[in-house]
């Protein structure tokens, strides 16, 4: 019809991200960030615990390539992925002058990742940066794949998207002072990916009988399977297009623990739990065999991980709400991954949410 235009275009930003993985890697951060952005300078961001430990080192590594090098602290854990935080950050980058060609680094556990990665897609309609994870759970999983979010009174991880960073360095050696806690929650992660898609992975941290951290050598074998299974998962749906992604395996339920305990409960605490959970569901339905079952729960308490959680009735009640919410963001079905032996699973699109709610608190081998 004369006057009328309906045109498709098409727009692909193009995005890579180089990946280095081994100890002293922090210390080429500056030489190896600056070949990729050729910026003349960068402001690294971290939590206060993480630049009281780590500072020093990423600092000198910078200023080793960057002519100025800014440094600005944000709150400690979910703390810094509020909203107002969020809008803070922003106002601080905008004072000290960051422009389109700054990189931001985010240097720290996955809430650092996970907040600094989203302040870089927003500011200015998106700027380069770089992570250098701290944690277990972000050197093995919050650090890779580009997802990147803040929280809001909806819920957790409701204002995000994926945005890669140029460059993701793991240095196992930052490990050392990543606190008990956190390491527990990376092993979380772990599992969960191994549960899934690499039964070697698995067997391996069966092997170390819950003994992982000091051995050096285990702990980097473990990292990079575990960083290769994500990355195998993830390669062909970088945009999660497809909603039944095995990586989801425990966060199904996990994001309405963690929000139910008002994070009292910590990310990878609840995820140990849905990976719990939905291996309990899988023996259930004859999915799973029962000794595989049992594997699951040993290898979480032999990490320190819990296998359930005991809520109070009222707690059951707000859990039940929460669950009934992610169904509701998942177009009205409760999807969730069992598992079908170790290093397999499928996805089940008809789990009651009384199956999940029922069976959160059996802390009995599955
Ligand atoms: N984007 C993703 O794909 C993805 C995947 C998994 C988890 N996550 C997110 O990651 C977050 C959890 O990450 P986390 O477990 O790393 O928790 P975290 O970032 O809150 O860190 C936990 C604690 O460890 C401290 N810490 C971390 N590294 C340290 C170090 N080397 N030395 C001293 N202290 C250190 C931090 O200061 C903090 O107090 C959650 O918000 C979760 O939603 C995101």
């Amino acid at each position: 019809m004369p006057g009328t235009m309906d045109v498709t275009l098409r727009f692909e930003r193009p995005s890579t991200c180089r990946l280095v993985v081994h100890r002293g890697a922090v210390s080429s951060a500056g030489p190896v960030l600056h070949g990729l952005t050729s910026a003349d300078r960068v402001v690294w961001i971290s939590d206060e615990a993480v630049a009281a430990k780590l500072g020093g080192q990423v600092e000198s590594a910078l200023s080793a390539a960057f002519r100025h090098v800014d440094q600005l602290t944000i709150r400690v854990g979910e703390n810094a992925k509020t909203l107002s935080d969020f809008a803070d950050l922003i106002a601080r980058l905008h004072a000290l002058g960051a422009d389109r060609t700054t990189p931001l680094v985010a240097v720290g556990g996955g809430s650092t990742t996970d907040s600094v990665g989203f302040v870089a897609a927003c500011y200015l309609r998106g700027v380069p940066y770089a992570s250098i994870p701290t944690s277990l759970c972000a050197q093995v999983d919050a650090a890779i794949g580009g997802k990147v979010a803040v929280n809001t009174a909806v819920g957790k991880n409701m204002l995000g998207t994926f945005y890669h960073p140029r460059l993701v360095l793991v240095d196992p050696d930052l490990l050392d002072t990543c606190p008990d806690g956190a390491w527990r929650d990376g092993m979380a992660e772990i599992v969960k990916v191994a549960l899934v898609a690499d039964a070697d992975l698995f067997a391996l941290i069966e092997s170390t009988g819950g003994r992982l951290r000091g051995d050096d050598e285990t702990t980097d074998r473990v990292i990079r399977r575990a960083i290769r299974a994500k990355l195998r998962l993830l390669t062909p749906d970088p945009f999660e297009a497809n909603l039944d992604r095995l990586l989801n395996f425990g966060h199904e339920t996990a994001h309405a623990i963690e929000t139910t305990t008002e994070h009292t409960v910590s990310h990878g605490a609840a995820v140990a739990i849905g990976v719990a959970t939905a291996t309990r569901i899988a023996v259930r339905r004859g999915l799973l065999d029962a000794a595989s079952g049992d594997r699951v729960s040993a290898v979480l308490r032999a990490h320190g991980l819990p296998t359930g959680h005991a809520f109070s009735p009222a707690g059951l009640r707000a859990y039940r709400t929460a669950l009934r919410q992610v169904a509701l963001v998942r177009a009205g079905s409760m999807r969730v991954v069992l598992p079908t032996t170790i290093g397999a699973a499928v996805v089940a699109n008809d789990v009651g949410i009384d199956d999940l709610v029922g069976l959160v608190g059996s802390d009995g081998s599955a």
